[in-house]
């Protein structure tokens, strides 16, 4: 490959030479050049916290890219940290993407090993492999081990919210928010509740472009660094096969990850970006195809928050293999995987830990009859809504709205005394969408008012065109399509509108005229963001609907 993709000095002899040249400064021969070069796609970074841990498990592939006798190159792509990037991550996913894609195709690798972890990094290099479409596989730096407070497990982020609530309820005090907080994040790793992070990579090694078990290894478990190395060696093994990222990644696949999605109660998120990597690929996935599949899969992992347990339990339960086993007659079983494999010939190999068949039910004991997620549609949601209804506590409910036109306002009023709220209130928030905010913020889980929290309100119907983290809970209808900011249903809601919510029957209706609607359409202005320049200007003119995957028009 190094004779491919030559700089153009406008003559190819001259750049072959300097080539030659230059890759001698790391001492690999003319020899060695010729041997399988293997792009590492390394995210490390220190303010992305949930990547700070990387840089073993890059020396680990590039271990067994050389056993394998290939050449590993490590670059670098832009880095997204969810708790450490304003205004949110998903305004950058398609930045990554983009930095993703132009760099496996500007430099001259054969094959490449993507690292993701946060919430939006799996997405992003899996949306831009699948663009650049050569040899690829996916590895994650692993969740956190649990946490612990007083012989209670914490998780990162369900208990992040668990407890701010139970605070803002005045059920614990400062102090003890504190010692919480202490102890929320206790290793190096990702969130190790079933949030978007674990979702995705749950998903990815359901598609095949993970090597069987890596979903839930543990960051701090040696088991990772072997799991790398293997890795190393399966790229090699892959560029030698010829087999391109669009081999292994098929529609049946993607089908196969929403199934598992729906077996896991994952995160809300992971719909928006199975979507957009779908679109990459040309296959029409629509939010109906969640909703079909969601129906007929059983929730089988018991893990938060839709369950009980953990990321490090799954593990000792099998993890990803021993949860498609338990699917296999919902699954394509055909599709190929990394491991040079069908999805099939993997699973023969599997079998169930039965002392912890509490955490990986069997069909026969799951924990819903159908998925975890559902897609909802009416007169506010033209195009699609979605709820966790894994988490949710409240299956039907017809109230009055009340509206908050954005997150300042929601921000300056929700714990006013005088706020005319509720327990049967539906609290509905405005333009936090993919123009709306810009980029679609984790804002959707609008905190329960302190005056309802004190009477002892747990949760509410909350309604958004935004997205909520995969780690929170509640009866949180997100991602309502069109968004407020486009023009939707949303935006002509106003305080007293009676709303009814219907999950039996997926729907979402907002209870006023049509002759109202078109009234209140001449009326009331619609408010997309208008940055004046550059990168935050260009997503908001290109940026597509969350029921479309929210990605650029262009790509
Ligand atoms: Fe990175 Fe949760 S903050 S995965």
């Amino acid at each position: 490959m190094y004779n491919n993709k030559l700089t153009s000095y406008g003559d190819i002899g001259f750049s072959k030479f300097i080539r030659k040249a230059f890759n001698r400064q790391l001492g690999f021969s003319v020899e060695d050049q010729n041997k399988p070069i293997i792009g590492i796609c390394n995210t490390y970074s220190e303010i992305n916290r949930c990547h700070s841990h990387l840089k073993p498990i890059v020396e680990a592939i590039k271990k067994g890219v050389l056993m394998a006798g290939g050449i590993p190159l490590e670059f670098p792509i832009i880095s997204l940290g969810e708790i450490n990037t304003y205004p949110t991550t998903m305004l950058y996913r398609n930045l990554a993407a983009m930095d993703t894609e132009e760099m496996i195709n500007a430099q001259p690798i054969d094959g490449v090993v993507l690292i993701g972890g946060c919430d939006k990094m799996a997405p992003a290099l899996l949306m831009g492999a699948a663009s650049a479409d050569i040899p690829s596989i996916l590895i994650t730096g692993g969740p956190m081990n649990n946490g612990e407070y007083r012989g209670r497990t914490l998780g990162a982020c369900s208990d992040c919210r668990y407890f701010w609530q139970e605070y803002r309820a005045n059920a614990i005090d400062e102090q003890q928010l504190m010692e919480i907080n202490e102890k929320l994040a206790p290793t190096a790793g990702h969130c190790m509740v079933m949030g978007s992070a674990s979702s995705i990579a749950v998903c990815t090694e359901t598609m095949g472009l993970m090597l069987p078990g890596g979903a839930s290894i543990p960051a701090t478990h040696n088991e990772r660094l072997q799991h790398s190395i293997e890795t190393g060696k399966a790229i090699v093994r892959l560029v030698e096969e010829g087999k391109k990222f669009s081999d292994i990644v098929t529609e049946n696949s993607i089908r196969n990850a929403i199934t598992a999605l729906m077996a896991i109660g994952g995160s809300t998120n992971t719909i928006i970006h199975l979507i957009a990597i779908a679109r990459r690929l040309g296959f029409s996935i629509t939010l109906k195809d969640f909703d079909e599949i969601s129906q007929n899969t059983p929730l089988i992992a018991n893990i938060r928050p839709a369950g009980k347990y953990q990321m490090e339990d799954f593990h000792k339960a099998g993890g990803v293999p021993v949860l498609l086993k338990e699917l296999q007659p919902y699954l394509y079983l055909d599709e190929q995987t990394v491991t040079g494999k069908t999805l099939r010939e993997n699973l023969s190999q599997v079998s169930r830990i039965k002392e912890y068949e509490d955490i990986i039910r069997t069909e026969e004991k799951a924990l819903s009859k159908s998925g975890g997620l559902a897609v909802l549609y009416g007169s506010l949601a033209p195009r699609g809504a979605i709820v966790k209804h894994s988490t949710a506590s409240i299956p039907y409910h017809k109230g009055r709205a009340l509206v908050f036109e954005n997150i300042h306002d929601m921000d300056k009023r929700i714990d006013d005394p005088d706020l005319d709220v509720d327990k049967d209130t539906i609290m509905v928030l405005k333009n936090i969408g993919p123009i709306g905010a810009p980029g679609m913020p984790e804002a959707g889980y609008i905190p329960i008012p302190k005056k309802l929290l004190a009477e002892g309100v747990k949760d509410m119907v909350r309604i958004s065109d935004g997205r909520m983290s995969g780690t929170a809970f509640g009866t949180v209808i997100l991602h309502v399509s069109p968004e407020a900011a486009a023009g939707g249903p949303l935006n002509y809601v106003l305080d007293g509108d009676i709303i009814e919510f219907d999950l039996e029957n997926r729907e979402l209706n907002l209870l006023v005229s049509e002759e109202e609607i078109e009234k209140r359409k001449r009326e009331i202005p619609v408010k997309p963001q208008k940055p004046e320049r550059g990168y935050q200007k260009m997503f908001v003119e290109n940026v597509l609907q969350a029921d479309e995957g929210c990605d650029f028009k262009f790509l």
